[in-house]
């Protein structure tokens, strides 16, 4: 089946041409300011979340349309089980309900979802709904959208030692041929590229624990604006930003001024 694109921005406006090697292979998304965002108009946390659900689709149309290959998409950590026990009901059940409805719309531009995140404790439903995507998604290439639910940076890293630790106890590695890129090929998503920019929205910056370890050299981008008031706009503005940036990985080179006469 061939892909539709993605509808139009309501501005009408279309992705800035930015030369493909300053378009980022990665690009993590902390949707943040879901809460505050419904406080400031005077209802509960959940109403922010709902609001959430058109600016990610907003963000993914815009992926696509900049050719942006793969977006992950901080929906859960494991963290937030310290929520509210009302709030991550409803988390729950809205992660779960976001993939059903979305999973058409996704499936008809080509992106393929697959989920980041850890099994236990995370709700049957989800796990399954999430399961769907992966599977009728699995042959689309256009985007990959990582869902991140029940994610933890720290998590999936401490998971990656375990296996390591297992495999090496049974012999299926030797300790000493652990090195960064076999340590790479026990996380979560193995094939996909580092994190190039990692955007967070609502003034906040940190990571919160947000693919720590693919993010060691990704261009940190915030963003002063409530997730619920995100579209593809904003995704292209922080594309612009990180083109400007001079990525070094360490290296450096000698650019000595003249003296002014
Ligand atoms: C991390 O900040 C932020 C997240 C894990 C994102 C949470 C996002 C949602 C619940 C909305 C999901 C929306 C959709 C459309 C699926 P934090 O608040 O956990 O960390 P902090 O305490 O350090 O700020």
């Amino acid at each position: 089946m061939t892909a539709q694109t993605p509808y139009p921005h309501p501005s009408g406006q279309s992705a800035p041409s930015i030369p493909q090697k300053f378009v980022p292979r990665h690009v993590a998304v902390v949707m943040d300011g879901n809460g505050r965002w419904a406080n400031e108009r005077g209802l509960p946390r959940n109403e922010g979340h709902k609001a959430g659900e058109r600016a990610l689709l907003d963000v993914v149309a815009g992926a696509i349309e900049m050719g942006i290959p793969v977006v992950s998409a901080y929906a859960f950590s494991t963290e937030n089980w310290k929520r509210s026990l009302d709030e991550v009901n409803f988390l729950m059940t809205f992660c779960g309900d976001v993939l059903e409805r979305q999973l058409e719309t996704l499936k008809s531009w080509g992106v393929r979802i697959r989920w980041a995140g850890r099994r236990p404790k995370l709700w049957k439903s989800v796990i399954r709904q999430l399961e769907v995507c992966e599977r009728e998604t699995a042959g689309n290439s256009v985007c990959t959208l990582v869902m991140c639910v029940n994610y933890g940076g720290r998590a999936e890293i401490a998971d990656a030692a375990a296996t390591i630790a297992a495999d090496a106890a049974a012999g299926k590695i030797k300790p000493g041929q652990v090195n960064e890129k076999t340590f790479a090929r026990y996380l979560d998503e193995p094939d996909l590229p580092d994190v190039d920019m990692f955007l967070r929205t609502s003034g906040e910056q940190r990571f919160s624990n947000f693919l720590l370890w693919q993010s060691a050299y990704a261009e940190m981008v915030f963003m002063n604006i409530l997730w619920p008031d995100v579209d593809r706009l904003v995704l292209w503005d922080a594309v612009e930003e990180y083109a400007q940036r001079d990525r070094r990985y360490g290296g450096a080179i000698d650019s000595v001024s003249k003296p002014k006469v």
